[in-house]
């Protein structure tokens, strides 16, 4: 379980949060708790909280905060685009866990409200709109593409053999959505300077790509007291991941990698 945190410029004020009730006579009813913050009106934040019927909702938690916005209260901000699990868009702190809001189940998180809160420990934009603007530059701080020195012959491509793909493949499938980087302490705390699991699974699939020839200046420029070795092996990036990838089993193996290269 990854435990919320605030995000930086957060107070929340209770008080000021506003319930928005469901029609009498419901079949179902289920209160979200969805944190509410517009730097920009000089307000601190505050808690909202919306009754739904489940009856008339769909399953996911996208869909509860859809309905919200379409039907009951069109301020709230939030991202999504491909709601099946793919863009990465959409993820956000449910109750208290990092998930994608689009493959979260409604009926599979435990009875009671349902908190909703931005990815923790960064910057608001508005409401569940987290600023990902440090964690996009660390990805492309670590040039995730291909890099060669040699030339490709003309008529075809550079090959790969089936087991070199295969080391790829997996890393290949991150989508991008930031749920392990907010869940690792060590990014709460150094997230200007460590890059974070998610840039740093990213290194990790050009490293072990059998195709790309700049493997020595990857790993130079991630030896670096912050940038790789401010890991100290938390774990909760892997426990986060709504891919079930890996990025803390990258992280070991680039640093694994370091020590081979010293002898
Ligand atoms: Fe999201 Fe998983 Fe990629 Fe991290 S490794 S950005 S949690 S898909
Ligand atoms: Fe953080 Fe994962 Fe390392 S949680 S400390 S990046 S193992
Ligand atoms: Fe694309 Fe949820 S909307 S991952």
């Amino acid at each position: 379980m990854v435990e919320f945190t605030l995000p930086p410029n957060s107070r929340i004020d209770a008080r000021a949060g506003k319930t928005y009730r469901a029609p009498d006579g419901a079949a179902v009813v289920r209160t979200f708790r969805v944190y509410r913050f517009d730097p920009a009106s000089g307000e601190r934040p505050r808690v909202d909280s919306y009754e739904l019927d489940m009856a008339a909702c769909g399953p996911m938690v996208l869909d509860a905060l859809l309905k919200i916005k379409n039907e009951i209260d069109p301020t709230l901000s939030l991202r999504r685009s491909c709601r099946e699990g793919i863009c990465g868009s959409c993820a956000m702190n449910i109750n208290g866990v990092n998930t994608l809001a689009c493959t979260q189940s409604c009926a599979d998180l435990r009875q009671g409200e349902v908190r909703i809160y931005p990815l923790p420990h960064l910057p608001v934009v508005k409401d569940l709109v987290a600023d990902l603007g440090n964690f996009y530059a660390q990805y492309a701080a670590v040039k995730p593409w291909l890099q060669t020195r040699t030339p490709v012959a003309p008529d075809r491509e550079r090959l790969q053999s089936k087991e070199d793909q295969e080391k790829i493949d997996r890393p290949s499938a991150c989508i991008l959505c930031a749920c392990c980087s907010t869940s690792c302490p060590s990014y709460w705390w150094n997230g200007d300077r460590y890059l974070g699991p998610a840039a740093l699974l990213a290194a990790y699939r050009w490293i072990v790509d059998s195709r790309d020839e700049a493997t020595g200046e990857r790993l130079d420029a991630l030896n670096d007291p912050f940038r790789l070795y401010r890991c100290h092996t938390i774990m909760n990036c892997t426990e986060a991941c709504p891919k079930d990838l890996n990025p803390a089993r990258a992280i070991a193996d680039i640093k694994r990698l370091m020590l081979e290269r010293q002898h």
